[in-house]
């Protein structure tokens, strides 16, 4: 579903991303984990090309991104994000559109679904995302966590191959951090490809199919939760894990 191969991103002297190559398979989570400043939400821009890179390339969902692309890939691109959703930390809802109108927009707009259509396929999605009853709710009405939900019932309606999420509770309550995280629970258990950097280690210990510790530029580790949270091999990783441990506790 996704192949990274010898990625290498720059922001001008810096290099940010280094080689960074990597598989991933259709219905996998892979939970990314690491030092602030590593690379883990470059990586992610990189996969939708919210940012271009410099050397290497990836395909994903079927399209094949290399360096360079512009304007003249727009077509492509857009075709690629309706393939590949993205839900961010601080959620991007249209202030000025209802839960109903933030989910339909993209379906009618882009894909030009027929506004019932469209409708009956939100209300589902609200349905599932805990929200049904929120459907007229504004943005500014409804709590981060339910905010967050509508965004997370947003990228759905695309009916998306991929879902990429950065840090999709960081900016949460810990006490709507669980309505969330029961969402991207549940969608892992129904087979959707998903790459979520998070902060959680016991939801990415549940849920992961895999995680990266990304740290300089590179996966430093890839491999099960068993192995790579409970028995880290590298340096960098013993210490990250240990450093969350000591601040949970504190
Ligand atoms: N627009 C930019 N210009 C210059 N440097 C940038 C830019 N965006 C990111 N960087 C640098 O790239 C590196 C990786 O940043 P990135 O945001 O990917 O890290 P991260 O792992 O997501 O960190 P965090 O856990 O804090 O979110 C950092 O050193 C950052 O300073
Ligand atoms: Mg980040």
């Amino acid at each position: 579903m996704i192949s990274v191969r010898t990625l290498c991103k720059r922001h001008g002297d810096r290099s940010v991303l280094e080689n960074v190559s990597a598989e991933v398979t259709r219905g996998e989570t892979i939970a990314i984990v690491g030092p602030s400043g590593g690379g883990k939400s470059t990586l992610l821009r990189c996969l939708n090309y919210l940012e271009s890179f410099d050397a290497g390339s990836v395909t994903i969902a079927g399209f094949e991104l290399r360096p360079g692309m512009g304007a003249r890939d727009a077509a492509k691109l857009r075709a690629m994000r309706s393939r590949v959703g993205m839900v961010f930390q601080q959620f991007n809802l249209f202030p000025h559109l209802s839960a109903l109108d933030n989910i339909t927009l993209a379906p009618r707009v882009v894909k030009g679904s027929a506004s019932g259509k469209a409708e009956t396929r939100a209300l589902e999605l609200l349905h599932k995302v805990g929200l049904r009853d929120r459907a007229n709710a504004y943005p500014h009405e409804l709590s981060g966590g339910q905010q967050q939900r509508v965004a997370i019932a947003r990228a759905l309606a695309q009916e998306p191959d991929v879902l990429l999420f950065d840090e999709p509770t960081s900016a949460l309550d810990p006490e709507m951090r669980d309505d969330v995280m029961e969402v991207i629970r549940d969608l892992a258990k129904g087979g959707m490809t998903m790459l979520v950097v998070t902060h959680e280690m016991q939801f990415a210990h549940d849920i992961a199919s895999r995680v990266w510790v990304i740290d300089k530029g590179t996966i430093a580790e890839d491999g099960p939760p068993s192995q790579v949270v409970d028995d880290p091999q590298t340096t960098v990783a013993r210490e990250f894990f240990a450093r969350l441990r000591s601040a949970r506790r504190d």
